[in-house]
């Protein structure tokens, strides 16, 4: 138990963006702070953090509430589990209660789970370090491997002495678990034998530095012998989650806003010893979704180091298109023949070696492109897999902006014209579309945040837009409203600032579209342009606060919801994505809100003339079968006055000039 009182000076002491921060990697926006969601897979922020309030939101998935929530949804904590922790990291002293070997046993399960491992790893290192086969078996290998002490404890290495059963005799004398130790994989499902013995053993943490399983490496060059064995999964330890190392390296990840990816435990310590700290391992495995959420929230710079031939190497390149999906900039560092990331630092230095991988890190796409050119040389069936192969990982990137620079990098090394990979990356990304609309079409109401299966933000949550049409036969239908709402977006955030000296935004866009705010569709979005356009005739302000008070609640909501938009940010993969156009304006509207209030405006234009085209279309068509004469040479110079501005537009929203 957990005294009230102190309850209360943990809570009132906790500010919730220290407590968000250690795990998701946030930036201001306002008076608020913004990330990637923890809670549900996305590529564009939508998770609000609101300090002067205490609380935290997310506009994709829903999650929100205070920092003890964060940590209980987050860490799996228990109410008192996540009191624990904030009483830790704000110094708070909790008078705790000595533990009976039956209040472990009542403990919630995965609370003893990590008391078990924290036991298991007491042990280990009390091997290691205060037992003379420790100091001389293990201690001395460490060292000898050019690890020094203070490493050796804050990476939690150990020391399991071949011995049958030393951890379960100690585990029984102290009052722990054995059911537990079992669970945790720590000893035979008999229950008499350990399961690490005679290895010097890892410590593997989660975020949040609890220990959740080891690895333990035999001494021994033994071939026979595994070189290392690790703790099964368990409830605490979901491996494709996991990155060796993250714990230590988050805070490093975040100031150097990269993300150093090698291959062991061995290489990550190392470098962490030498200085470079923003480094995690994958532990030997392909890099798994969930690994590379972990690593997108905290940066979108991975730079992987390889050592080992071409030949698994290029196997290791096929599992990167997922980082691309996740919209990581990938680098790829070849070390020298012979060397890892650990041989070669305590070669070269910390500086050489910061050096090296500075100078010799290539981009992974145009790495991989040159990798699998040298294969095809004169083979042109082989030729034609590659450019297939290679514009397949480009059309998985997000950004289109990138995406362009990619397909003219690669014309270029490929020698194919530009024109001929754009189409073929189009070709694709529409396919992808398709393909997706079509998932989202089947499973109703289904969330677009399943695991696994990378999306591209289709607004299925949002009550405002209209559910996507089925099937997604036109993808510019399904946008209409977002046009509508990203201008009444931009008339909110910025109506009163100017565009010009005398020219505010809101006088901008309502002049424009004054003819068009009966032909928006959505009530409210009608509504607030409406009132706008009054407002500005009466020369009233047209701001955020004026919307943030408004009587009506609905428009009161949907204010409050604009100003944290989870759009903000992607603006251009939002209509790139959706409308496969291209971008011609800055990536965020606070940037440069003139074109990105030009080009909303033209997006919606747009659409209306596209709808009067298709209607105007239907009455030609009358008017011919009812020989209409007038009505049909009438009808017919309105579509031709249509198309005339429909052809203007789409100069002004610019196709394909990748
Ligand atoms: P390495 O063989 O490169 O190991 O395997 P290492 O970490 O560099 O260790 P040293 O330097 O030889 O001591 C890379 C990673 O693959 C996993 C481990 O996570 C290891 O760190 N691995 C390797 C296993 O899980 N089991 C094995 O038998 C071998
Ligand atoms: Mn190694």
């Amino acid at each position: 138990m957990i005294p009230p009182k102190t309850v209360q000076d943990i809570l009132e002491t906790t500010r919730i963006e220290e407590v968000v921060e250690d795990f998701v990697a946030l930036r201001k926006r306002g008076i608020n702070l913004i990330g990637l969601c923890p809670f549900h897979n996305e590529k564009t922020p939508s998770f609000n953090v609101n300090p002067t309030r205490n609380i935290f939101k997310c506009f994709g998935c829903g999650k929100g509430g205070d920092a003890v929530t964060f940590l209980i949804e987050h860490e799996h904590f228990t109410y008192p589990e996540a009191l624990r922790w904030l009483a830790r990291k704000y110094g708070i002293e909790i008078e705790e209660v000595v533990r009976t070997p039956e209040q472990i046993a009542e403990q919630q399960i995965t609370e003893s789970l990590y008391i078990v491992n924290d036991f298991a790893l007491q042990h280990f290192q009390e091997q290691l370090f205060d037992t003379d086969e420790g100091k001389s078996v293990a201690l001395s290998y460490f060292k000898k491997r050019g690890l020094r002490e203070e490493t050796i404890r804050s990476f939690g290495l150990g020391y399991a002495p071949d011995i049958r059963d030393l951890l379960l005799r100690r585990a029984k004398a102290t009052g722990h678990s054995i059911d537990l130790l079992q669970q945790l994989g720590l000893c035979s499902q008999d229950q008499n034998r350990d399961f690490f013995r005679g290895r010097v053993m890892f410590a593997i943490h989660n975020l949040s530095g609890k220990v959740t399983a080891f690895a333990g490496r035999t001494m021994s060059t033994e071939k026979t012998v595994p070189k290392y064995i690790n703790s099964p999964e368990t409830a605490i330890y979901v491996k494709n989650k996991i990155l060796y190392g993250a714990f230590q390296a988050k805070k490093a990840i975040r100031q150097k806003d990269e993300c150093i990816l090698v291959e062991g435990y061995m290489d990550v310590i190392s470098l962490h010893q030498e200085g470079i700290e923003n480094v995690v391992a994958s532990s030997g495995t392909s890099l798994t979704e969930g690994q590379l959420q972990l690593i997108k929230r905290n940066t979108g710079q991975l730079k992987i180091l390889y050592d080992g031939d071409p030949a698994g190497i290029k196997a290791a390149l096929r599992g990167l298109d997922l980082a691309l999906e996740q919209d990581l900039n990938v680098k790829i560092v070849l070390l020298p023949e012979g060397e890892d990331p650990d041989s070669y630092v305590q070669k070269i230095g910390r500086e050489a070696f910061q050096e090296y991988i500075d100078r010799e890190a290539k981009d992974f796409i145009l790495f991989k492109t040159e990798l699998l050119l040298a294969d095809t040389k004169g083979d042109p069936v082989k030729r034609a897999g590659l450019i297939k192969d290679i514009v397949g990982s480009i059309a998985l990137i997000p950004d289109p902006i990138k995406r362009s620079v990619y397909l003219r990098e690669c014309s270029g090394a490929l020698e194919v014209s530009e024109t001929a990979l754009v189409e073929e990356c189009n070709k694709l990304i529409t396919q992808g579309l398709r393909k997706r609309a079509d998932r989202e079409a089947r499973k109703p109401g289904a969330a677009s945040d399943t695991p696994g299966v990378a999306t591209h933000d289709f607004p299925s949550h949002e009550p405002m837009w209209e559910p996507p049409v089925e099937d997604g036969k036109d993808f510019k239908t399904l946008n209409n409203n977002e046009q509508e709402r990203e201008i009444v977006k931009i008339l909110i955030r910025y109506g009163d600032q100017n565009l010009t000296e005398e020219v505010s935004v809101a006088y901008f866009i309502l002049s424009d579209i004054d003819e068009s705010i009966d032909a928006f569709e959505n009530d409210l979005y009608r509504m607030i342009v409406s009132e706008c356009n009054e407002r500005l005739s009466k020369n009233e302000m047209i701001n955020a606060d004026y919307f943030l008070n408004h009587e009506s609640k609905r428009i009161k909501d949907l204010a409050l919801d604009l100003l944290f938009d989870r759009f903000e940010g992607d603006y251009s993969s939002n209509w790139e994505e959706k409308l496969n156009m291209p971008l011609q304006y800055q990536k965020t509207i606070a940037l440069n809100f003139d074109l990105a209030t030009r080009s909303a405006l033209n997006h919606f234009k747009k659409h209306k003339i596209a709808n009067m085209m298709s209607i105007n279309a239907e009455r030609i068509k009358n008017a011919e079968l009812n020989g209409d004469i007038d009505g049909f040479t009438n009808y017919v110079k309105i579509q031709m006055k249509l198309k005339e501005a429909a052809g203007r537009i789409a100069k002004l929203t610019g196709t394909v000039v990748l």
